[in-house]
């Protein structure tokens, strides 16, 4: 796979630089630290760093949304790239690139540059109507930067909706060009409630006109939908999602939103593989956002957090107060339609404190502020995004509440047992695969699991967890028990680089 010479190429790691290298190609919506709603974000830079770290060429393609173009990055014009323009059926799209290096990596990150599209002070923006393009030319993009650099990637990996197309564009408008002749893609599945559902119309939009008869016929003939997502599935190589769990689940007709089907047809291509993390951002020994810092040598530093935490939100600090976390989307997937049968019976007790992070759909936000205007000293939230306050809350909590309705992984546990904060979550997708519910009788166990979507077994979860908190040599036990779990890229990168060879071998 090595023998395969090309045009030159620009930036980053030199070609062939360990034997068995791979060339791959990332692309994704969002990536840490330049623009992130989610997990997805995380999961694309710690993937893509440690690719980089282990000998591979790899490239990432995101767009150059307004916030990156003016956050003060040290990015550049790539020259070699130029100005492309390409035809989209109805209109003409021109665009550049700007390229950067991922932090703590040699990684290069290309921007696409088209103002028009990606020029807007957030990153997804379906009130405008014409997220089909700029998704779409996100794909095109991705393959337009390869032909101009000379790169031949091994594989091409997607990520969710936003680059499911660019599987069906390889294979029809870019097909000739010799430069993907060992070309393979993935698809990865991050969630699956977000698919891209478009007009039928849209298919002219995207220039691919010629290829309708690829799109999924009964689609268009019954509902006269185009659905990026499942155009992905049909014409990916191989498809992976993000926990094996969650792999079983969206084969099913309660967790496939439709594509279940689709998904049973192409089972045996399809891998599900946990996210990594990357403790270079979030472990306590090091976090650089946060006041203090421990590990489970020396727990000190946590106590100090949380310290620090309780007095940033001016909640009170008397009576060994035990605080709980949430760090979220505030969307219906996170299970907090549960809350208001649940927390207000939990929070009677004066010593619960309970600290929310989140942003999203207005009912849950006015539920968490009306649940702060009932007991203002006991209860603090912030409505929006703050990175340095994901972390602080990851550390002065002593447990974090995830009761998701499903949840593909989740990472959020994950960090929360790095940082010895105990999480109590529903069983479903990647939470059943990380979490180990404890056991009443060995004490062994990482969080506390409850398994139906109902706010009495989320209840019978939380007062568990207050119980053992109230036992500190048990509670102790179980947060040195989180704190040993690896759940890192050294770990979980393997298993994507095994793919990426199965598929280029
Ligand atoms: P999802 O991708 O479904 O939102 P994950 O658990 O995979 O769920 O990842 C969520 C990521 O987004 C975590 O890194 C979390 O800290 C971060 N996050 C979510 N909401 C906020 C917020 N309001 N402010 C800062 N970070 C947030
Ligand atoms: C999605 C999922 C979340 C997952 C993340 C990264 O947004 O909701 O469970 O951890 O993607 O894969």
């Amino acid at each position: 796979m090595t023998g395969l010479r090309h045009r030159t190429s620009t930036g980053g790691a030199p070609q062939d630089l360990m034997s068995d290298a791979l060339r791959l190609l990332l692309v994704s919506s969002e990536l840490t630290p330049y623009a992130k709603t989610g997990g997805l974000a995380d999961v694309v830079a710690g993937l893509s760093r440690w690719l980089g770290k282990t000998g591979h060429q790899v490239r990432v393609v995101m767009p150059l949304y307004g916030q990156i173009a003016h956050g003060g990055y040290d990015l550049h014009e790539a020259r070699d790239i130029g100005r492309v323009r390409i035809r989209f059926d109805g209109a003409e799209q021109e665009f550049g690139a700007k390229v950067g290096e991922l932090p703590n990596s040699k990684v290069p990150i290309y921007f696409v540059d088209c103002p028009a599209m990606f020029g807007r002070d957030r990153i997804y923006s379906s009130t405008y109507g014409d997220e089909h393009i700029r998704f779409g030319l996100l794909c095109r993009a991705a393959l337009e930067f390869c032909q101009r650099l000379g790169f031949a990637p091994h594989v091409v990996h997607c990520n969710d909706w936003h680059s499911a197309l660019l599987p069906l564009y390889l294979r029809t408008l870019y097909s000739w060009d010799g430069v993907f002749r060992g070309t393979k893609t993935l698809l990865t599945i991050h969630n699956i409630g977000y698919q891209g559902q478009f007009g039928g119309k849209v298919i002219d939009d995207l220039g691919l006109a010629a290829s309708r008869g690829m799109f999924h016929q009964d689609d268009l003939s019954k509902r006269n939908e185009v659905n990026f997502l499942k155009t992905g599935l049909l014409y990916a190589d191989w498809l992976t999602t993000v926990s094996p769990n969650y792999a079983h689940e969206i084969q099913t007709g309660e967790g496939g939103r439709g594509l279940e089907a689709t998904l049973r047809e192409r089972k045996d291509s399809l891998t599900g593989i946990v996210n990594g993390v990357d403790y270079g951002d979030w472990d306590p020994a090091h976090d650089k956002h946060l006041p203090a810092h421990y590990s489970s040598a020396d727990l000190s530093g946590k106590a100090a957090c949380k310290k620090k935490l309780l007095e940033r939100f001016a909640l009170r600090q008397d009576g060994d107060p035990m605080v709980l976390g949430i760090v979220s989307r505030l969307t219906l997937q996170k299970g907090f339609d549960l809350l208001p049968d649940v927390l207000p019976v939990v929070m009677r007790d004066e010593r619960m404190r309970l600290v929310a992070l989140g942003s999203g759909e207005a009912r849950y936000e006015d539920w968490f502020q009306w649940l702060r205007d009932q007991m203002p000293d006991r209860v603090g939230i912030y409505r929006g995004y703050h990175e340095e306050l994901a972390h602080w809350i990851e550390a002065g909590s002593d447990a974090f509440l995830m009761p998701s309705m499903f949840e593909p992984c989740g990472l959020n546990q994950m960090y929360s047992m790095r940082y010895g904060t105990i999480p109590i979550v529903r069983r479903t997708g990647g939470l059943a695969d990380t979490v180990v519910d404890r056991d009443p009788v060995s004490g062994k166990g990482t969080g506390f699991v409850f398994e139906r979507f109902d706010s009495h077994a989320l209840l019978d979860a939380l007062q568990r967890a207050v119980r053992v908190y109230r036992e500190p040599g048990a509670w102790h036990a179980m947060m040195l028990a989180g704190m040993a779990q690896d759940w890192s890229w050294d770990r979980q990168g393997p298993r994507y680089v095994d793919l990426y060879r199965r598929l280029s071998g």
